[in-house]
């Protein structure tokens, strides 16, 4: 599910992720402890996407290697970045972040709404999580008409809307109080339980710590220690449901616009080959480039035609 490899991050001269390699897999609740200071919300904003590792040391290149879903991220343009977090990744941050001036129901929404999904079929879906989160009573309510505890939860309902594959979690339970900090890690379980989620947790909470599958140890940038907690018996059929998942998303669908491209490229090829056997000199001077446009365009059309 992640592969991380030789992840380096440099401030200026102050090197704080000096080499972390990490595999999680699918499924796992993977929490990262450590003292402040150590890289943790570095080391996680470099995993869920939303930072870059160094590629340069002080005296050398840095060759590193992240991937998440099997898709190598570290190689995808900004566009194809936003896109794969908006579709595989939810964050839940310390302070909820949810935005003011909607309701619980608008902020679950709107990564949907990014990812262009329909509004009726979206606004069903983050109702059955609110739902399930037990916020029902609260769809309605502004956050700041919301307990902390309810916030958190509001944020944790966003972060599922698009049913990503992985959760990052930084210090989620920070800002609550014991019993919906409890409530808040339970929900977690529940989830990966439900819905076969992977989480990696940052946090300071050592009850969740202890209760995750494994403990990552953090200090001064590198990983000191790496516990495992729990076997999680069901890795091995959830791999495969993820392998099943894998097969199912890359389906290819036909792309509209290569259909045009070939099209367009019959069209053109067909204009310049009549240009070409049957014309003037004029026409032989636009039917050879015509011909060579169709053929381009048939070409890449046919090359793109599945996605
Ligand atoms: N944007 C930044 N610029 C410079 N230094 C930073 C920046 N972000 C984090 N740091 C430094 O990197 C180190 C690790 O920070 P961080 O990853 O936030 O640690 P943790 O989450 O474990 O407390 C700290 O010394 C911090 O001061
Ligand atoms: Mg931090």
């Amino acid at each position: 599910m992640i592969i991380a490899k030789n992840i380096h991050k440099y401030y200026g001269d102050l090197e704080v992720l000096k080499g972390v390699d990490l595999h999680i897999k699918q499924g796992e609740i993977v929490a990262i402890v450590g003292p402040s200071g150590a890289g943790k919300t570095t080391l996680l904003q470099i995993l869920g996407t939303l930072d870059k590792p160094s590629t340069k040391g002080l005296n050398s290149i840095i060759k590193s290697k992240l991937e998440l879903n099997r898709q190598d991220v570290l190689n995808l343009n900004d566009r194809g970045l936003s896109k794969f977090r908006n579709e595989h990744i939810g964050f839940i941050f310390q302070f909820h972040q949810l935005l003011p001036e909607f309701t619980a129901l608008e902020n679950v929404c709107i990564p949907a709404f990014i990812a262009n999904r329909p509004k009726k079929e979206v606004e069903i879906e983050a109702k059955k999580i609110l739902d399930f989160l037990g916020l029902s009573h609260r769809v309605d309510h502004k956050p700041n008409e919301l307990s902390g505890g309810e916030q958190q939860r509001v944020a944790v309902a966003r972060a599922l809307i698009n049913n990503p594959k992985v959760i990052f979690a930084d210090e989620p339970s920070g800002n609550l109080d014991t019993a919906s900090a409890k409530n808040l890690h339970e929900l977690f379980f529940s989830l990966r339980d439900e819905f076969n989620q992977t989480f990696v947790i940052v946090t300071h909470n050592t009850e969740l710590a202890n209760m995750a599958d494994r403990k990552l140890e953090m200090l001064d940038g590198v990983i000191i220690a790496d516990e495992s907690l729990a076997v999680h018996e069901n890795n091995e059929h959830l791999e495969q449901e993820f392998e099943q998942d894998l097969i199912t998303k890359k389906k290819p669908k036909v792309n509209t616009k290569s259909i045009f491209k070939i099209i367009g490229g019959i069209a053109a090829l067909v204009a310049g080959i009549i240009g070409v056997i049957f014309g003037s000199k004029l026409s032989l001077i636009t039917g050879i480039p015509l011909c060579i446009l169709g053929a381009y365009n048939l070409f890449s059309g046919f090359t793109n035609l599945k996605r």
